[in-house]
């Protein structure tokens, strides 16, 4: 099994009270990006973190802040996610009507872009824009809560994905969010998935093992080409 994976830590499932800790505790597992888990009451639910949260943790790492939006009409939030220090912005097909616009708008704001499909949605839906975002988030349960159960076959999706990904030379991170736990992380895994979401069981200490097991320094080319019409580095 080819342990060459990108790993996104979501701090939804962290001791709110010290995130600082739970940020410490990702850089040592050697976390590649921080999930931040961004719900508004409206598209979601709950509510969570906001761009001052965002901006208050900019400093406290050097992790790359992988950053969920969970909301409504996610156009509104690009300029306060960018100046909070977001590298990746990824927002909700099912949230946005101007995908492609959103897209740019995150672009030309200096983030790299992500888009996330519920379980309902097909990666179809996406043809149109697979070739300018940086990121393709499958939620594998539906989005709002942290230790829900996996709904398995999301995971043909991240097959679909890899193939065009593979077929087209897009360089998207297929990344894949809800439910990941030691029991279905290898099938994630071979179904094609570049990055691992992992809230409760990452800090629940269930992965360990499986994280212990990267190479020690991965191969992040495979991952981020450097090509392509981002906005930040890489
Ligand atoms: C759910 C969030 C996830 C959540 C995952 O709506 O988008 O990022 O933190 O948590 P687990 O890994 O517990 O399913
Ligand atoms: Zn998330």
């Amino acid at each position: 099994m080819d342990t060459n994976f990108l790993l996104a830590p979501s701090i939804l499932a962290c001791d709110f009270s010290d995130i600082g800790g739970a940020l410490s505790l990702i850089e040592k597992a050697g976390g590649d990006m921080v999930h931040i888990d961004v719900m508004d009451g409206h598209f979601v639910p709950e509510i969570t973190i906001g761009a001052p949260v965002v901006a208050s943790l900019r400093d406290k790492t050097k992790l790359m802040m992988d950053v969920h939006l969970m909301v409504s009409e996610p156009e509104h939030f690009i300029p306060l996610f960018a100046k909070a220090g977001a590298d990746y912005l990824t927002f909700h097909y099912e949230a946005a009507v101007h995908i492609h616009s959103v897209i740019e708008q995150i672009h030309k704001a200096g983030m790299k872009a992500g888009i996330s499909i519920v379980p309902s949605t097909p990666v179809s839906f996406l043809s149109e824009i697979l070739d300018m975002v940086d990121l393709v988030l499958v939620m594998t349960v539906n989005p709002g809560y942290g230790g829900q159960k996996m709904i398995v076959p999301c995971l043909k999706k991240i097959s679909t994905l890899r193939e065009i990904k593979e077929k087209s030379g897009f360089r998207y991170i297929i990344s894949v969010d809800g439910g990941v736990n030691a029991e279905n992380f290898h099938q994630v895994l071979a179904s094609g998935a570049d990055m691992i979401v992992s809230g409760s069981a990452f800090f629940n200490g269930s992965l360990e093992r499986i994280i212990a097991s990267r190479p020690e320094s991965p191969d992040k080319s495979l991952f981020f080409p450097g090509k392509g019409t981002g906005g930040g580095e890489n």
